[in-house]
C-alpha cells in the first residue's frame, strides 16, 4: 500500500469525480442493501460513503459482509456523483461517493460502550447527537472513543487554535515561552500540594506546583523581562465543576510595568481568543473594586449580564415598626435586597414565602427573607402593616421598584452574611426563572482585594504574601489598620466565573520583611518555606507583576460547553479519579520500599482499601473516594431537596458507601450479562396469617399519579 496517495475524506468534492482515490480511516456507519453495501468512512477531516457492488466487485463486496461499526480500514475507489435523491445535506461530501474497489481491513473493533456516529446514513434520519446523554464516566473511560466523534474532536482542534493563538500573540509582543520545574517546593498558591516522594532522599518530598508563581519572580530578577508559558498547575483541592487537580494556565510575569499594562495586554488577548468562538467582547473591560462587588453583587465575581444589584435600606429602616428589622439595624446589622423586575406573577406568595423564605433563603445560610411586591402602585407583602407609608413609599423609590417588581430582602446582624446569602440568591432567582440572557458576555477586571483578611482570628494573605500592598507605609503590628490595606491584585471576571488573576509584586525586601511580620511569619519561618526566594530578592529586583489565565476555563467558556471537564482530554471526575487508567491506583510494595514508604492502613489504592474492606465486610466509610458536604448540598440543590445540616453528614456517608460499592461493581466484567432490572427475582410476599387479596395491586398502586400495567410510573428526574 502506498501511503503517500492516502487522501482525506473530507478533501474530496465533486471536483474529483472520475478520480481513483485511496482512503483510510474509520467505519462510522453501515447500512447493507442486499444488493449493495453502503458505509461511511470516516477520518479527521470529514465522512464520504463508499458503495460496496457484488456485480462490479464481488470479492471486495464479501469483505465488506465483515466490517463493523470502528473497524479501521483502507479503500481504493473512484469519485462518483451520487444518483439524484440519494445526496445526503448533513455531509459536507454528500454529493459525491466513493464506488470501491478493493478495500482492506487493518483491524477490527469490539462492540461499542456508546455510539460514536454523529451523522445518519441516509439523510433526513434520526441520530442521536447529543454526547451528554451518555454517562459521563464511561465516556471517559473510553475516552479515545469518545474523542473519535467528530464534534468532541471539533473541541479539541478549537483548543489548539487557541493556544496556538496565545503562543503567537505573546512571540509577537516579545515575551519569550520558559518551562519552569514540575518537581520543586511548595508554592504559595494556599491549596493542597500533590507531593512526590523522593528515592533518592528517602522521607523528603517534591511538591508539584500550584503555580510557577516564584519561579516567574525569579526569572525577573534573572532579567528576563518578559515571560509566559502554557503550564500545567496541580492543586489538590475539593472539586468543583470548574476545577480540576491538573489544570493548564496561561501564566505570564513582565518587568518595569503596571497594571494598567497587564490590563491591555490581556484584554486585547482575550477579546482575540473570544473571537475564535465568534464572540464579540466589547473594549475596555468593566472595572469594580472588590469592596464594591461584595456591596451590591455579594460576591467577588458578580455576573453583570444582568442587574438585580443590591441596595442598602439599612438607614431607611432604623426606626421602622417591624422589631425584627429595628432589633437587627440597633445591634449594627444590615437591611439590604434587590428588585427582580417584573416578576411578581412569577414569583407568587407561594413560591416567595414557602418555597425562598421557609426553605432556600435559610439553606443559603440567612434566618429568613423579607419580600415585598408593587401591586396597583402599592406594597404588598405579609408584613407590610408594620411599616409607615413613609418607609414603604422610601423603600418602592430606593429599589427603583415599578409595577409587577418584586423586593426580596434580608436582613443579619452580619452584613457580610447579608451580602453572601443575597448575593446567592440573586444567581438562584436569575437561574430558576431564566433572567440570565443567553449569548451576552460581561467581561469585568475585580481590583483593590483588601490585602489580609482575618482567618480563624489570624492575620492572613487573601491571595499570596508576594502582592504588592497599595501603600508601603502601614504597621505590620496594627491589625486595623492591616485590614484596610489593598492589595494591587486583580482578577478578570467574565459571565460571574474567574477566568484569570494576578497582581504587581513586592519588590522590596523590607516591604517583604513587613508583610512577614503582619503574617506573624518569623524570618526563620519565612526561610524555610521561600528562602530561595528571599535570598534572590536581595539581589536586585525590578518592580514587575503578571497575571494568570485558567486556559481550561477560557476555552469552556468562549466554546460554550458546560464543564472545563469538556475541553480536557483526559480529566478527573468528579471525584478526582481518572475514570480512564483508574487513577490514583495501587503501587508494588517494592515501589514503596524503595520511596521508604509504608501506606499507614496498610492498603496501597482506592481499589485495594474498598476491595479489602468489602471482603471483610468492613462498613467504615473511610474510604478513598469520599462525598463531603459541598457534594451533598450539590445534589441536594440539584434534586431541589432541602436537607438539614445534620443530615448532610449522615447523607456523606451513605452516598460515600454507595459510591465505593459501584466502583467495585464498575470492575465486574458485565459485558456478556444482559440487563436486568431487578437484582432479585421479584415476588409478593403475604404475611401466612392474612389471606392473599386479589385486589391488593390495585389497593397499592390506587395513588399512583400514572402507572403501567402492574407498576407505578415515577417521572424521570435526573440524568447522568
Ligand atoms: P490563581 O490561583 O488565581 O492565580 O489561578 C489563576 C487562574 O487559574 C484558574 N484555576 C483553576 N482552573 C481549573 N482548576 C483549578 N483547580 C484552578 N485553580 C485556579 C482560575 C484562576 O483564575 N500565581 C497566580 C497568578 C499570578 O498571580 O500571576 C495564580 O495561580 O481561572
Amino acid at each position: 500500500m502506498n501511503w503517500r496517495e492516502r487522501v482525506y475524506a473530507g478533501s474530496l468534492t465533486s471536483a474529483a469525480q472520475g478520480s481513483n482515490v485511496l482512503l483510510m480511516g474509520w467505519v462510522d456507519a453501515i447500512r447493507n442493501h442486499g444488493n449493495l453495501l453502503f458505509i461511511h468512512l470516516r477520518d479527521k477531516s470529514g465522512i464520504i460513503q463508499i458503495v460496496f457492488n457484488p456485480v462490479t466487485n464481488k470479492e471486495s463486496f464479501e469483505k465488506a459482509l465483515s466490517l463493523r461499526e470502528e473497524f479501521v480500514v483502507a479503500v481504493r475507489g473512484i469519485v462518483a456523483f451520487r444518483e439524484k435523491g440519494a445526496e445526503n445535506q448533513n455531509l459536507s461530501t454528500g454529493n459525491i461517493e466513493i464506488l470501491a474497489k478493493k478495500i482492506d481491513i487493518f483491524s477490527s473493533s469490539r462492540n461499542l460502550p456508546f455510539k460514536i456516529s454523529e451523522k445518519a446514513i441516509v439523510f433526513g434520519e434520526d441520530i442521536n447527537l447529543n454526547p451528554e446523554h451518555v454517562d459521563e464516566d464511561l465516556r471517559l473511560a473510553y475516552r479515545y472513543l469518545d474523542i473519535r466523534r467528530p464534534s468532541i474532536q471539533d473541541l479539541f482542534i478549537k483548543r489548539f487554535r487557541i493556544i496556538k493563538e496565545i503562543r503567537d500573540y505573546f512571540y509577537a509582543k516579545d515575551f519569550i515561552e520558559i518551562e519552569t520545574p514540575f518537581l520543586t517546593k511548595s508554592t504559595p498558591e494556599g491549596a493542597r500540594d500533590f507531593l512526590v516522594p523522593s528515592r533518592l532522599h528517602h522521607g523528603k518530598f517534591y511538591a508539584l506546583p500550584q503555580s510557577p508563581q516564584l519561579f516567574k519572580q525569579l526569572l525577573m530578577i534573572g532579567g528576563i523581562d518578559r515571560y509566559f508559558q502554557i503550564v500545567k498547575c496541580f492543586r489538590d483541592e475539593d472539586l468543583r465543576p470548574n476545577r480540576q487537580p491538573e489544570f493548564t494556565q496561561l501564566d505570564m510575569e513582565a518587568s518595569f510595568i503596571d497594571e494598567e499594562f497587564i490590563c491591555e495586554l490581556i484584554e486585547e488577548l482575550i477579546v482575540r481568543l473570544f473571537a475564535i468562538g465568534e464572540i464579540n467582547l466589547s473594549r475596555p473591560f468593566k472595572r469594580m473594586t472588590y469592596g464594591d462587588a461584595m456591596d451590591l453583587y455579594g460576591t467577588d465575581c458578580p455576573d453583570l449580564r444582568f442587574g438585580m444589584a443590591f441596595k442598602d435600606a439599612t438607614d431607611i429602616l432604623t426606626d421602622t415598626g417591624y422589631s425584627i428589622f429595628r432589633n437587627i439595624i440597633g445591634k449594627g446589622g444590615k437591611v439590604k435586597g434587590f428588585c427582580v423586575k417584573k416578576m411578581a406573577d412569577a414569583l407568587s406568595k407561594n413560591v416567595l414565602q414557602n418555597e425562598y423564605a421557609m426553605r432556600i433563603v435559610p439553606s443559603l445560610g440567612a434566618k429568613g427573607m423579607t419580600w415585598m411586591k408593587v401591586i396597583d402602585g402599592k406594597l404588598q407583602s405579609n408584613i407590610v402593616q408594620f411599616f409607615n407609608s413613609a418607609e414603604l413609599s422610601r423603600i418602592i423609590e430606593l429599589f427603583d421598584a415599578k409595577e409587577g417588581d418584586v423586593i426580596m430582602m434580608i436582613a443579619d446582624f452580619s452584613p457580610d452574611l447579608v451580602n453572601k446569602v443575597l448575593g446567592l440568591l440573586r444567581l438562584h432567582v436569575a437561574e430558576r426563572f431564566g433572567l440570565i440572557p443567553e449569548n451576552k458576555y460581561s467581561s469585568l477586571w475585580v481590583t483593590d482585594f483588601p490585602l489580609f483578611e482575618l482567618k480563624d482570628g489570624r492575620i492572613s494573605s487573601q491571595h499570596h504574601p508576594f502582592t504588592m500592598p497599595d501603600r508601603t507605609e502601614f504597621d505590620p503590628d496594627n491589625v486595623e489598620d492591616l485590614l484596610k490595606l489593598n492589595s494591587r491584585a486583580y482578577d478578570l471576571v467574565i459571565n460571574g466565573e474567574e477566568l484569570g488573576g494576578g497582581s504587581i509584586r513586592i519588590h522590596d525586601m523590607n516591604i517583604q520583611k513587613k508583610v512577614f511580620q503582619a503574617l506573624g511569619l518569623s524570618s526563620k519561618a519565612a526561610n524555610a518555606r521561600f528562602g530561595f526566594f528571599l535570598n534572590a530578592l536581595e539581589y536586585g529586583t525590578p518592580p514587575h507583576g503578571g497575571l494568570a489565565l485558567g486556559i481550561d476555563r477560557v476555552i469552556s467558556m468562549i466554546l460554550k460547553v458546560s464543564s472545563i471537564r469538556e475541553v480536557i482530554v483526559f480529566p478527573k471526575n468528579r471525584s478526582a479519579v481518572c475514570p480512564l487508567t483508574r487513577a490514583p491506583s495501587s503501587v508494588e510494595e517494592p515501589q514503596l520500599e524503595e520511596l521508604g514508604i509504608t501506606t499507614p492502613t496498610g492498603f496501597s489504592s482506592v481499589d485495594d482499601e474498598i476491595l479489602t474492606r468489602q471482603k471483610e465486610g468492613v462498613s467504615d466509610t473511610r474510604t478513598a473516594i469520599k462525598i463531603t458536604k459541598d457534594d451533598v448540598r450539590h445534589v441536594a440543590k440539584l434534586a431541589r431537596l432541602r436537607v438539614d445540616n445534620s443530615e448532610i453528614n449522615e447523607y456523606a456517608q451513605g452516598l460515600t458507601s454507595i459510591i465505593n460499592y459501584v466502583e467495585i461493581v464498575k470492575e465486574l466484567d458485565t459485558e456478556q450479562v444482559s440487563p436486568t432490572s431487578h437484582a432479585l427475582e421479584s415476588k409478593n410476599v403475604w404475611r401466612d396469617d392474612e389471606p392473599e387479596k386479589e385486589s391488593v395491586a390495585e389497593a397499592i398502586l390506587s395513588n399512583a399519579p400514572a402507572r403501567e400495567g402492574n407498576y407505578f410510573k415515577a417521572p424521570k428526574i435526573l440524568e447522568g
